[in-house]
Formats: structure tokens, sequence, C-alpha cells
């Protein structure tokens, strides 16, 4: 018996690896494992064996139909490759030829500068966040002490994502400094913290001007925080960019969250006499900045004869522009990779 079970599994395993087609495989595995197949004739005539054989031929059977089945696999397989090989001849592929090289992306200059800057301020002891840019009006405009009607809205203009006018209104934050008050509700005093992040503002596009754009706010929270403070991390902050010591002078600006608030000019880190960057004046405009406005300490639920502060908006894009000498802001988001692949 079991020899009679070798032979046939031997003719079987020629007819298979000589198959030409999954038509005639199917065939040959229907003939051995079908139902009324070698096998299954096999198993049926195990009662009328005496009962010392019954064992042995039960085994020979599953033995058959487990060895059929994998040799029908591996021819399928080999079909399979065979026809794959054939299309790819018919289509003038050529396997020995070397792969096309592979395309390793770079990092976008503003996700670099971004790096750079977490580097430098998480050194100095602040930690990164993060915040909505679908921002509520209510912290992207009211608890920075603009409430509605309030003139400094006209220069903020967005994308509303319902109508205007309520604190629960829907909006693309137009700056970073809605965390100030996220951080202040979340975290507890004192503390330092930066907010890299994409804004948003309804601009007529040019140069200079993007409806999309990336600013960095700093908040600092802390006792007896003073203008000199602000002056020295402005400064610090400055070197770490351009990696020399610059000069810097405050004008004072107005923006309602902070009091006193300041537009800090940098001394134009790349001409001693005028240039086109600083458009001849020597000057760069950067960084408005000030001290945290009592009110906006209040929403964020911090007492303002305990706790004071101070903030400033690094123009992330603006920075981008300068230190890579890109001359439209366009191009930072406009997707094209001849210029993209350039950093
Ligand atoms: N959020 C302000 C803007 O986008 C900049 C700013 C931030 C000013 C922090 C002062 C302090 O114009």
């Amino acid at each position: 018996m079991t020899q009679g079970i070798d032979a046939r599994l031997e003719d079987a395993q020629t007819r298979i690896a000589s198959a030409a087609s999954t038509e005639d495989l199917r065939a040959i595995e229907r003939e051995f494992t079908g139902k009324d197949g070698v096998v299954a004739s096999m198993l049926a005539a195990i009662p009328t064996l005496p009962p010392e054989e019954r064992r042995d031929a039960g085994q020979s059977a599953n033995r058959l139909k487990t060895a059929v089945l994998e040799a029908v696999a591996t021819r399928e397989a080999e079909l399979a490759d065979a026809a794959l090989d054939a299309e790819r001849e018919a289509d003038g592929f050529d396997s020995t030829l070397p792969p096309p090289r592979l395309h390793r992306g770079t990092l976008h200059p503003v996700t670099r500068v971004t790096r750079e800057l977490e580097d430098l301020f998480t050194s100095m002891g602040y930690r990164v966040l993060d915040g909505p840019e679908v921002e509520l009006d209510e912290y992207n405009f009211e608890k920075l002490n603009i409430p509605a009607d309030h003139p400094a809205r006209d220069t903020q203009d967005t994308f509303y994502c319902d109508s205007p006018g309520s604190k629960a209104t829907l909006l693309l934050r137009t700056h970073t400094s809605p965390v100030q008050v996220r951080a202040m509700e979340r975290l507890e005093p004192p503390f330092r913290a930066i907010v890299p992040g994409k804004v948003f503002r309804q601009e007529t596009t040019d140069a200079s001007h993007e409806h999309t754009f990336h600013q960095m706010e700093g908040l600092v929270i802390d006792k007896d925080v003073s203008v000199g403070h602000l002056i020295g991390a402005m400064k610090t902050l400055l070197r770490g960019i351009f990696k020399k010591d610059i000069e810097v002078r405050l004008r004072p600006g107005y923006f309602p969250f902070v009091e006193p608030g300041f537009e800090l000019d940098a001394r134009c880190p790349f001409c001693e006499d005028g240039c086109s960057v600083c458009k001849q004046t020597t000057w760069i405009e950067l960084l408005p900045c000030g001290l945290v406005h009592p009110n906006v300490l209040e929403a964020g639920g911090l007492d303002p004869e305990e706790w004071g502060g101070f903030a400033f908006g690094l123009g992330l894009s603006r920075l981008v522009m300068l230190r890579y000498g890109i001359d439209d802001v366009r191009h930072l988001l406009g997707g094209d990779m001849r210029f993209l692949s350039q950093f």
C-alpha cells in the first residue's frame, strides 16, 4: 500500500511540475483532492481494511493530499513568475539595469529654522507649545484685550468659519498669540514657552504678503519681569539666529495685549551702510514685543499683582527669508520643487 502511494505521489509531482497553466494545475488538484478524487476514495476504503492497516492508510492519504497541494502551490508561483517575466520582456524591461536613483527629500527652510530656534530656546529652559490653527474668536481676540469693534481687528482680518460677532466664532488664527492665554490657563507659573506655527490673514498677496505664513510666539511668565529681561532675551535670540552680536533698538509699538509694547529693530546683519534687505536704513523691523498686559494675565487666570511677563512675536517667515536671501514670501508655500530642493 505505502509503495503504491509513493509511486502515485511521484507521478502526481511530475505532472504538476510540468503543468503549463493554472487550469491544468486545478484539474490535477481536483483529481487528487476533489470530492471524488484519489484521496477521498482512499479514505472511503479505510473501513474495508483490516484494523491494523487503517492507521497507515489514513496517514498515507493525508500525506498524499499535503504533498499534492504543496507541489501545486510551488508550480503556481513559478507560473506566475514566468508570466510576469514574459510581460516585462514584452515591455522592454531589463532586470539587469540599475534601479532609478532614489530622490531623497530635503527639509523645508521654515522647518529648518523652526528646529534651530527650538533647539536654541529649549536650551534656555523654554518649552515648545502648540495651539489650534482654527481658533475661537475668544482666544484670538477677546482674551488678548481686543474686544469686538476694537480697531486693532482691522489690521488682522482673517477667514471666518462662521459669521463673526460671538466669542464662540471659529476663525483661522491671525497670530500665535492666542496660545499665550492657552498656556497660562494650563501651565503652572513661572514658565517660558515658544510657539512656532502657521497663521492666516486676509491679505492681498504680493512678494511680502501671503494669506498663510509662520510666526513664533515667545512667552515668559515670572515674578518681577522687566523690559530689561525682554531686551536680554531678544539679543540672545538674535545672536542665536545670526551667529553674532546684533545691536537692537526699541520703538514704541501698539499691540493691545502688551503694555508697554515695542517694535524691536535689529541692526542689519548684511551691511554696514544700507542694502536692499534693510531698504538702505541699516535697521530691520523684526520683533514686535512687550510686557504682558494685566488684562491678558487675568484672562489666563493669573493675578497681575503677583505675576508678570514678556511676550514676543517673531515673524518666522520673514526671518527665513532674511536667513536664506529669499525675495518672495510666496516661494515658501508655493510647493515648487526647483525652489525647495535648494535647501
Ligand atoms: N501677535 C502680534 C502680531 O501678530 C505680534 C506680537 C506678539 C506683539 C507678541 C507683541 C507680543 O502682530
